[in-house]
Formats: structure tokens, C-alpha cells, sequence
């Protein structure tokens, strides 16, 4: 393991949780603090400076705007500050995923920036935390990992933001990555990268939003009818469908979203299938949609979300930015 001097921004989830017995069915997330954490950690990482910062104590299901920012800002101070070789951010796993395409489209690559979680609170036997956590400084501490745009470390697998997602509830390999499933192995004895970095020294592709205009996700299903439509757009800039398939809807809810796109409303397709790609037709162009290509709805919405508070809001410039994602 090299030496490294890591800041560690520390938000709570499960890798901080407790259950106050080793079999409970239930628990806690957020319950121990960084300082106690990093006590665990240090004697495992000899050579390794381990910074840390609380930022928050919360389930990552109520994740919010400012703790958002603060991150942003947690790691923008980071890779301006000579001190700091890279940023772990300990989170919730249930929407790291989000977390981690937002920081990805808002920060430059320069220093590596790592999420982790766990499954198990750090109190249940058989605990995933302290592992995937020394897993996390084997990555952060690697220049390496420069270049690779903000990265999710769990159970052995390194994957990138813009594939990793939770594709199961609460098994130790809850994370699966698409198009890429892992961009590298990891243990806390070893970390092989598969290839080059992509992205090397590449700035900040959008601005930190001012505000997230509000973006709801659509949820298909048979038997959907347009009402749902309606009342789930009202004062939306933008909607993501999670359609059947390659991101199909009934044709009532079609001709809704069209009516949308028509009155400036930005609609992305998108699919509720866990894997595979909504590409763009000739529909989409005569409706004025977008596709999501390989994001999935939560990401495509984040997205989404980056882009309309940048002002980029035409279907063309944003299947474009899609396209580059
Ligand atoms: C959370 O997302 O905070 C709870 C679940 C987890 O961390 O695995």
C-alpha cells in the first residue's frame, strides 16, 4: 500500500451502522462516527494518513441538496490542497450511485475521488465495512486512480460512476456495473486496473447547479394510463420516463409526454430493465425525446438535473450530452 494522505468525508449509511448485536435483523445507519471509524481503520493501513471530516450521520435515502454541496465543496478544497493525495467519501449505498454521477459531471479528475459503503453494519458478523473501507484507501491512495472520474468501491470491485448501480438489496455484491461491470479488482493486498485511465486530467464538465430544478422520475407499467402524467409533471422542467423495455410507455402516455416535450418540458427515455441501452429513433425525433443510452432513470434524472442547470435544455444538446456521458 502506498503512502498517502487521504481527506475522508464521512456522511453515515451503513458502513457507520449499528445494530447493537452481531444477528439483529435491523439497525441503525449513521451511528458511529469518523474519528471511531478511522481507529479502525489506521493500524490496517500502516504508512496511510487518514484525515476525517463528519459531514452528516444520515441513511443516504435522505440525501439533500446541501449535503450535496458540501461534498462538492469537500472535494474541490481537495484537489487544490497539496496535502491531500485523494478523498474517500463513506455513503449510504442505496443512492451512492447518484451521489457519484453528480460528483462525477461536477468535479475535474485530478486526485482520486472513492465512495464507499457496506451492507452489513459494522456490528453484524460477518461485517463488510472494515474491508471494503481498506479496499477504499488501497484506491485513493493510488495515483493511478487519477483520471477515472469519481469511482465506488464495494466488496473487491472497483466501478466507475457512470456504470455503477445497486442492483441487489442486501447481499455482499449489491453492486453491479453497466456498460463496465468493475473498472478493477481490489483487495486490501492488491489493486489491478483494467486498462488506462480514460480520462486524464479533465476539468469539471459542468458547473456545481445553483439550484436542481425539479426533475421526477416516471415509472411505467401496464395498465399506466397519462393521468399519472400529469400529475407527477406538474411544474417539472424536465421527466424521466423508466419505461418497459427499451423505454417504451402506452401510447396515451406517449402522446402525453410528447404534449410535454412540445410545451418545453425536456423528457428522457429511459428503461426500468436493470441492464441494456434505450437508443434514440426516429420517434424520439419526431416527439422531441431524448435517450438515456446506458443510464439508468436515477442516473439519467441527475443527469438531466446537471444539465438543465446549465442551461443546456434543447433535445439536440442534450441527446448530445448524453451521448458524451
Ligand atoms: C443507506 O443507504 O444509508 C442505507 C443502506 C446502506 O448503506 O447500505
Amino acid at each position: 500500500m502506498t503512502a498517502s494522505h487521504l481527506l475522508v468525508l464521512a456522511t453515515g449509511g451503513t458502513i457507520a451502522g449499528r445494530a447493537g448485536s452481531a444477528t439483529a435483523r435491523s439497525y441503525l445507519p449513521g451511528q458511529i462516527d469518523i474519528a471511531e471509524l478511522l481507529a479502525r481503520v489506521a493500524p490496517l493501513v500502516p504508512g496511510c494518513t487518514l484525515r476525517g471530516r463528519q459531514l452528516a450521520a444520515i441513511g443516504s435515502e435522505d440525501i439533500t441538496t446541501a449535503l450535496w454541496r458540501l461534498l462538492w465543496e469537500g472535494c474541490t478544497a481537495a484537489m487544490d490542497d497539496p496535502l491531500v493525495d485523494g478523498v474517500i467519501i463513506t455513503h449510504g449505498t442505496d443512492t451512492a450511485e447518484e451521489t457519484a454521477m453528480l460528483l462525477d459531471l461536477t468535479l475535474p479528475t485530478t486526485k482520486p475521488v472513492v465512495l464507499v459503503g457496506a451492507m452489513r453494519p459494522s456490528d453484524a458478523v460477518g461485517s463488510d465495512g472494515l474491508r471494503n473501507f481498506v479496499n477504499a484507501v488501497q484506491v485513493a491512495g493510488d495515483a493511478a486512480a487519477a483520471g477515472r472520474g469519481v469511482l465506488l468501491v464495494m466488496g473487491d470491485k472497483v466501478l466507475a460512476a457512470r456504470d455503477a448501480r445497486k442492483a441487489r438489496t442486501s447481499s455482499l455484491d449489491a453492486f453491479r456495473g453497466y456498460p463496465r461491470d468493475g473498472v478493477a479488482l481490489v483487495t486490501p493486498h492488491s489493486l489491478d486496473w483494467f486498462g488506462a485511465p480514460w480520462a486524464v486530467d479533465r476539468p469539471a464538465r459542468y458547473g456545481f447547479p445553483e439550484r436542481f430544478p425539479r426533475v421526477p422520475v416516471l415509472y411505467a407499467h401496464a395498465q399506466m394510463d397519462a393521468a399519472a402524467v400529469t400529475a407527477l409533471a406538474r411544474d417539472a422542467a424536465g421527466v424521466v420516463l423508466a419505461g418497459v423495455g427499451e423505454g417504451n410507455a402506452p401510447q396515451d402516455v406517449r402522446r402525453c409526454l410528447a404534449g410535454l416535450a412540445r410545451a418545453g418540458v425536456v423528457v428522457v427515455r429511459s428503461s426500468r430493465v436493470d441492464e441494456g441501452a434505450v437508443e434514440r429513433d426516429e420517434r424520439d425525433e419526431a416527439d422531441g425525446f431524448v435517450a438515456a443510452r446506458t443510464l439508468g432513470p436515477a442516473k439519467a434524472r441527475i443527469v438531466l438535473q446537471v444539465l438543465l442547470a446549465s442551461g443546456v435544455r434543447d433535445p439536440a444538446g442534450v441527446q448530445r450530452a448524453f451521448d458524451a456521458c
